[in-house]
């Protein structure tokens, strides 16, 4: 796999004001400009999402995601080089994959991946079909520690986790990122851990049809945008079985997130991917997006992505198929029978229609969630702008240099008198701004300046 970093010098002359045009490089195939990092920390949410699970010891920032954003399509984070988080959770299917199992670098899943779209907007702060991660951040490193998965599981004649520490500290462009997001270039479980995170909590979808409706009126008003069979699903997935006759959805999948109730147990689905039964999954991915904007279908859905379409999901809850040690009381009837809401086909197909209105569209092109790597897997970072320092000539008979670079790291700063041989002026640490600002004396001859960088 090759990698480059591009370490572009801002060369200055004195007398010249060189241009300030700026290319816009953030949105090209296989480059990253650190120098102006996209917008991952001051996202624009409803004002209706309040629930999440970010810990204010691990907020989004944009270096942080960033950093995430190339781990998570980084091959080289398994084993054999040859899948990354990406291969299971693709953005063209709200992050999840349309294979019933995935496919890992040593067999497939024992369980259908997960959609990750809206992950960080729940109250529960655990993960995994079976909640057996605490957070997160805690489970954003397992997948690599799996033997199956990405295969780094120090088991089974698979190399440990430190080996990947160690890979990884020797790629030039991690020393950068990792520098630039945390301070120094040390690589830690944590750290890593700490960005996936951070990028997958940046994953947000919230430009559905349901959001244009939700922002005018609450969730039990008819939505003006809403076909009359789109908002009588509406009713069905929001109101409880019984007298009312709805359909009880909302009691577990919680709106405006769509959310899992923490407090939800099994419902009603027993089987394992590896045949028998496993009644230990109690978490479900937001029910946003299980469509594309397109109308594909991102599933199949549940943790053994036994059930095709949205249909199959419908007649599961229409009537529960059997009972089990674990199924949820919300899924029994008054007495202990398990449920069965006789509903009509004119019925299922409203909560169908509504389920669609959960879709949205940026996140699925959105470049900020995109591989930045080329289909052959190269990398480029941008560290320093090409002919994006500007001049500012002061009363004192000086010059103020200014340059945005990538933040938290030391730069040299060099001069010339003749463009080829380069005397360093001082080093210069930039903090979290990443800005560079110099003043340099107007002298009678003329001087060169560049700032530079190595890794
Ligand atoms: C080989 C396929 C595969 C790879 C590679 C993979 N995942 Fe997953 N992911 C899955 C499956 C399958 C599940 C559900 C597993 C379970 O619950 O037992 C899952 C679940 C998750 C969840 C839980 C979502 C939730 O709502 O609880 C997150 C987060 C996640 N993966 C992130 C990642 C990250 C980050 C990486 C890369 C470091 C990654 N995955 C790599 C297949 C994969
Ligand atoms: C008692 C809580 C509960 C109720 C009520 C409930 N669900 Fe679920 N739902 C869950 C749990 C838990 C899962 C994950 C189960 C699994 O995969 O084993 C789930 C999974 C799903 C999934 C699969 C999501 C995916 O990404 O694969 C869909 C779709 C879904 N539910 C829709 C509905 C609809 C529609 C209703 C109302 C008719 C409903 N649910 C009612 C708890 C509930």
């Amino acid at each position: 796999m090759k990698t480059n970093l591009s370490l572009t010098a801002g060369i200055l002359m004195l007398i010249h004001v060189p241009l300030t045009a700026q290319v816009n490089t953030t949105s090209q195939p296989g480059v990253v400009d650190l120098t102006r990092l996209a917008n991952y920390a001051n996202q624009t949410k409803p004002v209706y999402i309040a629930r999440t699970n970010t810990p204010v010891n691990n907020q989004i920032t944009d270096a942080g995601a960033t950093l995430g954003r190339v781990m998570f399509y980084d091959k080289r984070l398994s084993r054999n080089s040859t899948v990354s988080c990406a291969s299971c959770h693709q953005q063209a299917n709200a992050f999840g994959d349309t294979a019933v199992a995935s496919v890992g670098v040593n067999g497939t899943t024992g369980r259908h991946s997960m959609r990750l779209v809206n992950a960080g907007f729940a109250t529960e702060t655990r993960f995994f079909w079976d909640e057996r991660a605490a957070t997160l951040e805690l489970q954003t490193t397992q997948p690599i520690r799996d033997h199956v998965e990405m295969g780094f599981s120090g088991t089974l004649g698979d190399p440990a986790f430190a080996d990947l520490v160690t890979r990884l500290t020797a790629i030039p462009e991690y020393h950068v990122m990792f520098a630039m997001t945390f301070g120094t270039a040390t690589i830690t479980e944590a750290r890593i851990q700490n960005s996936l995170a951070q990028f997958v909590r940046s994953i947000q979808s919230f430009d559905s049809k349901y959001d244009v409706g939700r922002a005018q009126v609450p969730d039990n008003q008819p939505f003006p945008n809403f076909t009359n069979q789109e908002n009588a699903g509406k009713a069905l997935f929001l109101n409880p079985p019984g007298p009312g006759g709805g359909a009880g959805c909302a009691g577990c999948h919680v709106p405006p997130e769509f959310a899992i109730d923490p407090n939800s147990r099994n419902n009603g689905v027993t089987a394992s991917l590896g045949g028998g039964t496993d009644l230990t999954n109690t978490r479900s991915p937001s029910l946003r997006d299980m469509v594309g904007p397109n109308g594909k279908s991102n599933g199949p859905f549940m943790h053994h992505g036994g059930q095709a379409t949205i249909a199959d999901v419908i007649n599961h809850y229409n009537l529960i198929p059997g009972d089990n040690t674990n199924l949820d009381p919300r899924l029994r009837r008054p007495g202990g029978a398990v449920q069965n809401l006789n509903l009509s086909q004119q019925q299922k197909d409203q909560l169908a229609a509504f389920l669609r209105t959960l879709t949205g569209s940026a996140v699925y092109t959105d470049a900020k969630w995109s591989n930045p790597f080329t289909a052959s897997n190269e990398l480029s970072l941008i560290i320093l702008p090409e002919n994006a320092t500007t001049v500012t000539k002061n009363a004192n008979n000086t010059l103020t240099l200014t340059c945005q670079a990538a933040p938290n790291l030391t730069y040299r700063m060099e001069s010339s008198t003749n463009l080829k041989d380069w005397t360093l002026v001082e080093q210069v640490a930039v903090g979290t701004t990443g800005l560079i600002e110099r003043t340099v004396p107007i002298t009678g001859t003329s001087t060169f300046y560049r700032f530079t960088y190595t890794p």
